[in-house]
Protein backbone atom coordinates (compact mmCIF):
# COMPACT_ATOMS: atom_id res chain seq x y z
CA UNK A 1 0.00 0.00 0.00
CA UNK A 2 1.44 3.40 -0.99
CA UNK A 3 2.81 5.34 2.06
CA UNK A 4 1.37 8.71 2.27
CA UNK A 5 3.88 11.77 2.15
CA UNK A 6 4.84 13.68 5.73
CA UNK A 7 3.97 17.54 5.42
CA UNK A 8 6.61 19.63 5.28
CA UNK A 9 6.24 22.49 7.97
CA UNK A 10 8.15 25.40 5.95
CA UNK A 11 6.72 25.14 2.23
CA UNK A 12 7.04 28.51 0.80
CA UNK A 13 6.42 26.92 -2.23
CA UNK A 14 3.75 25.13 -1.44
CA UNK A 15 0.12 25.74 -3.07
CA UNK A 16 -1.87 28.73 -2.10
CA UNK A 17 -5.31 28.48 -4.56
CA UNK A 18 -7.77 27.14 -2.47
CA UNK A 19 -8.76 24.44 -5.19
CA UNK A 20 -5.07 22.59 -5.66
CA UNK A 21 -5.88 21.81 -2.00
CA UNK A 22 -6.28 17.75 -1.13
CA UNK A 23 -6.70 16.63 2.55
CA UNK A 24 -4.18 13.70 1.69
CA UNK A 25 -1.44 13.95 -0.70
CA UNK A 26 -1.67 17.91 -1.20
CA UNK A 27 1.36 20.34 -0.75
CA UNK A 28 0.25 22.77 1.82
CA UNK A 29 2.33 26.09 2.86
CA UNK A 30 0.41 25.47 6.35
CA UNK A 31 -0.25 29.16 6.19
CA UNK A 32 -3.54 30.16 8.39
CA UNK A 33 -5.61 31.57 5.76
CA UNK A 34 -9.24 32.19 7.02
CA UNK A 35 -10.48 33.97 4.56
CA UNK A 36 -9.70 30.82 1.28
CA UNK A 37 -10.77 27.76 2.30
CA UNK A 38 -11.88 25.10 0.18
CA UNK A 39 -14.36 23.40 2.83
CA UNK A 40 -16.62 25.34 3.73
CA UNK A 41 -17.49 22.77 6.24
CA UNK A 42 -14.52 23.11 7.91
CA UNK A 43 -15.24 26.91 8.17
CA UNK A 44 -18.78 26.39 9.83
CA UNK A 45 -17.03 23.64 12.34
CA UNK A 46 -14.41 26.14 13.13
CA UNK A 47 -16.70 28.61 14.01
CA UNK A 48 -19.19 26.26 15.84
CA UNK A 49 -16.20 24.35 17.92
CA UNK A 50 -15.37 27.79 19.21
CA UNK A 51 -19.19 29.04 20.18
CA UNK A 52 -18.83 25.38 22.29
CA UNK A 53 -15.71 26.78 24.24
CA UNK A 54 -16.80 25.71 28.37
CA UNK A 55 -14.36 25.60 31.45
CA UNK A 56 -15.30 22.25 33.74
CA UNK A 57 -14.70 24.51 36.83
CA UNK A 58 -17.39 26.29 36.05
CA UNK A 59 -19.81 23.84 36.78
CA UNK A 60 -20.67 23.12 40.38
CA UNK A 61 -19.88 19.79 41.98
CA UNK A 62 -21.73 20.71 45.42
CA UNK A 63 -24.57 17.96 44.99
CA UNK A 64 -22.55 15.45 43.61
CA UNK A 65 -20.24 15.37 46.87
CA UNK A 66 -23.12 14.90 48.72
CA UNK A 67 -24.69 11.94 46.20
CA UNK A 68 -21.38 10.09 45.20
CA UNK A 69 -21.47 8.33 48.56
CA UNK A 70 -25.01 7.63 48.75
CA UNK A 71 -25.02 5.71 45.22
CA UNK A 72 -25.77 2.13 45.39
CA UNK A 73 -23.01 0.10 45.22
CA UNK A 74 -23.50 -0.57 41.61
CA UNK A 75 -24.03 2.37 40.69
CA UNK A 76 -20.89 3.59 42.07
CA UNK A 77 -18.69 1.00 40.79
CA UNK A 78 -19.95 1.99 37.26
CA UNK A 79 -19.62 5.61 37.45
CA UNK A 80 -16.12 4.62 38.94
CA UNK A 81 -15.41 2.47 35.39
CA UNK A 82 -17.38 4.59 33.13
CA UNK A 83 -15.16 7.47 34.14
CA UNK A 84 -12.19 5.51 33.47
CA UNK A 85 -12.80 4.91 30.33
CA UNK A 86 -13.81 7.99 29.39
CA UNK A 87 -10.79 9.73 30.74
CA UNK A 88 -9.01 7.37 28.32
CA UNK A 89 -10.95 7.65 25.53
CA UNK A 90 -10.21 11.77 25.50
CA UNK A 91 -6.59 11.54 26.80
CA UNK A 92 -5.76 8.81 23.82
CA UNK A 93 -7.30 11.69 21.79
CA UNK A 94 -5.42 14.40 22.50
CA UNK A 95 -2.62 12.56 22.15
CA UNK A 96 -3.61 11.37 18.57
CA UNK A 97 -5.01 13.86 16.98
CA UNK A 98 -1.93 15.62 16.36
CA UNK A 99 -0.26 12.62 14.50
CA UNK A 100 -2.98 12.49 11.92
CA UNK A 101 -2.63 15.99 11.25
CA UNK A 102 0.84 15.33 10.39
CA UNK A 103 -0.94 13.85 7.19
CA UNK A 104 -3.25 15.64 6.61
CA UNK A 105 -2.88 18.53 3.84
CA UNK A 106 -5.48 20.62 4.05
CA UNK A 107 -4.32 23.95 6.49
CA UNK A 108 -8.20 24.29 7.36
CA UNK A 109 -8.70 20.62 8.49
CA UNK A 110 -5.73 20.97 10.47
CA UNK A 111 -6.89 23.88 12.31
CA UNK A 112 -10.16 21.98 13.52
CA UNK A 113 -7.96 19.06 14.49
CA UNK A 114 -6.05 21.22 16.61
CA UNK A 115 -9.34 22.94 17.99
CA UNK A 116 -10.11 19.14 18.63
CA UNK A 117 -7.45 18.34 20.47
CA UNK A 118 -8.01 21.06 22.76
CA UNK A 119 -11.12 20.13 23.56
CA UNK A 120 -10.28 16.39 24.22
CA UNK A 121 -7.24 17.88 27.11
CA UNK A 122 -10.86 20.02 28.77
CA UNK A 123 -12.37 16.87 28.76
CA UNK A 124 -10.20 15.21 30.08
CA UNK A 125 -9.18 17.50 32.63
CA UNK A 126 -13.45 17.95 33.50
CA UNK A 127 -12.89 14.03 34.57
CA UNK A 128 -10.16 14.97 37.23
CA UNK A 129 -12.27 17.89 38.56
CA UNK A 130 -15.10 15.79 39.01
CA UNK A 131 -12.83 12.77 40.64
CA UNK A 132 -11.03 15.57 42.43
CA UNK A 133 -14.39 17.02 43.84
CA UNK A 134 -16.24 13.95 44.90
CA UNK A 135 -13.59 11.93 46.33
CA UNK A 136 -9.98 11.12 47.82
CA UNK A 137 -6.41 11.13 45.69
CA UNK A 138 -5.93 7.56 46.34
CA UNK A 139 -9.86 6.81 44.94
CA UNK A 140 -8.96 8.89 41.96
CA UNK A 141 -5.83 7.15 41.41
CA UNK A 142 -8.03 4.01 41.82
CA UNK A 143 -10.47 5.44 38.91
CA UNK A 144 -7.68 7.02 36.77
CA UNK A 145 -5.37 3.65 36.49
CA UNK A 146 -8.45 1.02 36.66
CA UNK A 147 -6.92 -0.18 33.23
CA UNK A 148 -4.13 -1.91 35.77
CA UNK A 149 -6.86 -4.22 37.61
CA UNK A 150 -9.73 -4.57 35.29
CA UNK A 151 -9.15 -6.99 32.12
CA UNK A 152 -12.23 -5.61 30.45
CA UNK A 153 -11.23 -1.91 30.37
CA UNK A 154 -7.55 -2.86 29.75
CA UNK A 155 -8.66 -5.11 26.71
CA UNK A 156 -10.90 -2.06 25.07
CA UNK A 157 -8.20 0.38 25.75
CA UNK A 158 -5.71 -2.08 23.88
CA UNK A 159 -7.97 -2.50 20.92
CA UNK A 160 -8.54 1.51 20.45
CA UNK A 161 -4.28 2.09 21.16
CA UNK A 162 -3.49 -0.77 19.03
CA UNK A 163 -5.11 0.65 16.04
CA UNK A 164 -4.15 4.31 16.72
CA UNK A 165 -0.32 2.85 17.09
CA UNK A 166 -0.86 0.81 14.04
CA UNK A 167 -0.74 4.55 12.02
CA UNK A 168 2.15 5.09 14.13
CA UNK A 169 4.60 2.09 13.00
CA UNK A 170 3.17 2.35 9.34
CA UNK A 171 1.76 5.29 7.54
CA UNK A 172 0.38 3.98 4.27
CA UNK A 173 -3.43 4.96 3.17
CA UNK A 174 -4.95 2.03 4.12
CA UNK A 175 -4.36 1.88 7.74
CA UNK A 176 -5.04 6.40 7.52
CA UNK A 177 -8.23 5.24 6.46
CA UNK A 178 -8.41 2.73 9.56
CA UNK A 179 -7.21 5.84 12.01
CA UNK A 180 -9.86 7.43 10.92
CA UNK A 181 -12.93 5.12 10.41
CA UNK A 182 -11.45 4.56 14.32
CA UNK A 183 -11.95 8.27 15.10
CA UNK A 184 -15.25 7.99 13.82
CA UNK A 185 -16.13 5.12 15.78
CA UNK A 186 -14.56 6.40 19.50
CA UNK A 187 -16.32 9.49 18.45
CA UNK A 188 -19.72 8.20 17.62
CA UNK A 189 -20.30 4.88 19.50
CA UNK A 190 -17.70 4.38 22.51
CA UNK A 191 -19.05 7.51 24.64
CA UNK A 192 -22.37 5.92 24.35
CA UNK A 193 -23.13 3.62 26.91
CA UNK A 194 -21.15 6.02 28.81
CA UNK A 195 -23.02 9.01 28.55
CA UNK A 196 -26.30 6.81 28.61
CA UNK A 197 -25.24 6.05 32.34
CA UNK A 198 -25.09 9.56 33.37
CA UNK A 199 -28.74 10.55 31.74
CA UNK A 200 -29.81 7.97 33.61
CA UNK A 201 -28.70 9.23 36.95
CA UNK A 202 -30.01 12.50 35.71
CA UNK A 203 -33.26 11.17 35.58
CA UNK A 204 -33.18 9.68 39.03
CA UNK A 205 -32.15 12.89 40.47
CA UNK A 206 -28.45 11.92 40.87
CA UNK A 207 -25.14 13.65 40.40
CA UNK A 208 -26.38 16.67 38.50
CA UNK A 209 -23.00 18.14 38.29
CA UNK A 210 -21.26 15.16 36.59
CA UNK A 211 -25.00 14.91 34.32
CA UNK A 212 -24.04 18.46 33.21
CA UNK A 213 -19.96 18.15 32.66
CA UNK A 214 -21.17 15.22 30.30
CA UNK A 215 -23.86 16.89 28.86
CA UNK A 216 -21.03 19.99 27.30
CA UNK A 217 -18.44 16.82 26.75
CA UNK A 218 -21.21 15.62 24.83
CA UNK A 219 -21.85 18.53 22.26
CA UNK A 220 -18.21 18.53 21.62
CA UNK A 221 -18.03 15.47 20.76
CA UNK A 222 -20.81 15.37 18.72
CA UNK A 223 -18.65 18.26 17.04
CA UNK A 224 -15.77 15.59 16.50
CA UNK A 225 -18.21 13.17 14.96
CA UNK A 226 -19.42 15.89 12.09
CA UNK A 227 -15.83 16.34 11.71
CA UNK A 228 -14.83 12.49 11.00
CA UNK A 229 -17.60 12.35 8.87
CA UNK A 230 -16.94 15.30 7.19
CA UNK A 231 -13.39 14.13 6.65
CA UNK A 232 -13.95 10.22 5.10
CA UNK A 233 -16.51 11.71 3.14
CA UNK A 234 -14.47 14.28 1.32
CA UNK A 235 -11.81 12.25 1.04
CA UNK A 236 -14.16 9.38 -0.54
CA UNK A 237 -14.52 12.00 -2.87
CA UNK A 238 -11.15 13.35 -3.62
CA UNK A 239 -9.41 9.52 -3.40
CA UNK A 240 -12.60 7.02 -4.79
CA UNK A 241 -9.86 4.35 -5.19
CA UNK A 242 -9.15 4.21 -1.99
CA UNK A 243 -12.29 3.25 -1.21
CA UNK A 244 -12.70 0.43 -2.80
CA UNK A 245 -14.97 -2.33 -2.10
CA UNK A 246 -12.26 -4.41 0.08
CA UNK A 247 -11.46 -1.38 1.80
CA UNK A 248 -14.86 -0.40 2.84
CA UNK A 249 -15.43 -3.69 4.29
CA UNK A 250 -12.18 -3.25 6.17
CA UNK A 251 -14.08 -0.50 7.41
CA UNK A 252 -17.51 -1.88 8.26
CA UNK A 253 -16.12 -4.78 10.41
CA UNK A 254 -13.95 -2.51 12.37
CA UNK A 255 -17.58 -0.53 12.52
CA UNK A 256 -19.15 -3.60 13.99
CA UNK A 257 -16.51 -4.89 16.27
CA UNK A 258 -16.82 -1.45 17.52
CA UNK A 259 -20.83 -1.70 18.49
CA UNK A 260 -19.98 -5.35 19.41
CA UNK A 261 -17.74 -3.87 22.49
CA UNK A 262 -19.70 -1.16 23.28
CA UNK A 263 -22.84 -3.67 23.67
CA UNK A 264 -20.73 -5.93 25.87
CA UNK A 265 -18.78 -3.15 28.22
CA UNK A 266 -22.38 -2.04 28.56
CA UNK A 267 -23.13 -5.47 29.96
CA UNK A 268 -20.45 -5.38 31.94
CA UNK A 269 -20.82 -2.27 33.18
CA UNK A 270 -24.22 -1.60 33.95
CA UNK A 271 -25.83 -4.83 33.43
CA UNK A 272 -28.95 -5.28 34.88
CA UNK A 273 -28.01 -3.71 38.45
CA UNK A 274 -28.77 0.20 37.63
CA UNK A 275 -32.76 1.04 38.20
CA UNK A 276 -33.83 2.45 35.02
CA UNK A 277 -31.59 0.81 32.57
CA UNK A 278 -31.33 -2.78 31.34
CA UNK A 279 -29.01 -4.45 29.20
CA UNK A 280 -31.54 -4.62 26.37
CA UNK A 281 -32.13 -1.45 26.39
CA UNK A 282 -28.19 -0.69 25.80
CA UNK A 283 -28.04 -3.42 23.28
CA UNK A 284 -31.05 -1.41 20.96
CA UNK A 285 -29.47 2.02 21.36
CA UNK A 286 -26.10 1.05 20.35
CA UNK A 287 -26.98 -1.14 17.20
CA UNK A 288 -29.47 1.84 16.72
CA UNK A 289 -26.44 4.24 16.95
CA UNK A 290 -24.12 1.92 14.75
CA UNK A 291 -26.70 1.56 12.34
CA UNK A 292 -26.84 5.72 11.90
CA UNK A 293 -22.86 6.23 12.06
CA UNK A 294 -22.63 4.22 9.26
CA UNK A 295 -25.55 4.86 7.08
CA UNK A 296 -24.28 8.52 7.75
CA UNK A 297 -21.15 7.71 5.93
CA UNK A 298 -23.34 7.06 3.18
CA UNK A 299 -23.11 2.87 3.05
CA UNK A 300 -26.72 2.03 3.81
CA UNK A 301 -27.95 -0.29 6.29
CA UNK A 302 -25.81 -1.69 9.08
CA UNK A 303 -28.32 -4.03 11.48
CA UNK A 304 -31.94 -4.53 9.35
CA UNK A 305 -34.94 -2.99 11.53
CA UNK A 306 -32.71 -1.12 13.72
CA UNK A 307 -33.15 2.11 11.98
CA UNK A 308 -35.46 3.88 14.33
CA UNK A 309 -34.67 5.29 18.00
CA UNK A 310 -35.86 2.43 20.54
CA UNK A 311 -38.96 4.12 22.27
CA UNK A 312 -37.56 2.86 25.31
CA UNK A 313 -34.19 5.34 25.22
CA UNK A 314 -36.25 8.39 23.53
CA UNK A 315 -35.14 10.31 26.97
CA UNK A 316 -31.62 9.87 25.52
CA UNK A 317 -31.96 12.80 23.00
CA UNK A 318 -33.86 15.43 26.01
CA UNK A 319 -29.77 15.36 27.46
CA UNK A 320 -27.57 14.83 24.92
CA UNK A 321 -29.48 17.06 22.21
CA UNK A 322 -26.81 19.77 20.90
CA UNK A 323 -29.61 22.16 20.45
CA UNK A 324 -31.52 21.99 23.79
CA UNK A 325 -27.47 21.93 25.17
CA UNK A 326 -27.70 25.48 23.71
CA UNK A 327 -31.16 26.65 24.77
CA UNK A 328 -32.44 25.02 27.34
CA UNK A 329 -30.59 23.14 29.67
CA UNK A 330 -27.40 25.35 30.09
CA UNK A 331 -26.62 28.49 31.98
CA UNK A 332 -26.35 31.82 29.25
CA UNK A 333 -23.27 32.63 30.63
CA UNK A 334 -21.53 29.64 29.18
CA UNK A 335 -22.85 29.17 26.15
CA UNK A 336 -22.12 32.77 24.69
CA UNK A 337 -18.81 33.28 25.90
CA UNK A 338 -17.02 36.32 26.40
CA UNK A 339 -14.19 36.69 28.47
CA UNK A 340 -12.58 39.59 27.64
CA UNK A 341 -13.54 41.59 30.78
CA UNK A 342 -12.23 38.31 32.82
CA UNK A 343 -8.40 38.64 31.49
CA UNK A 344 -5.92 41.03 33.45
CA UNK A 345 -2.86 42.30 32.27
CA UNK A 346 -0.82 42.22 35.34
CA UNK A 347 3.11 42.16 33.41
FE1 LIG B 1 -13.64 14.25 24.18
FE1 LIG C 1 -13.87 13.78 20.83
Amino acid sequence: MERLTRKRLFNPDGDTAPGARRIIGGNTTNLNDFNNMKYQWASDWYRQAMNNFWIPEEISMAADVLDYPRLTEAERTAYDKILSFLIFLDSVQTANLPNISQYVTANEINLCLTIQAFQEAVHSQSYSYMLDTICTPTERDRILYQWKDDAHLLARNTFIGDLYNEFQEKQDRLTFLKVLTANYILEGIYFYSGFMFFYNLARGGKMPGSVQEIRYINRDENTHLWLFRSIIKELRGEEPELFTGKNVAVMEEMMREGVRQEIAWGRYVIGEQIPGLTEEMVEDYILYLGNLRWSSLGFGTLYEGREAEPASMKWVGLYSNANMVKTDFFEAKSTAYAKSAALVDDL
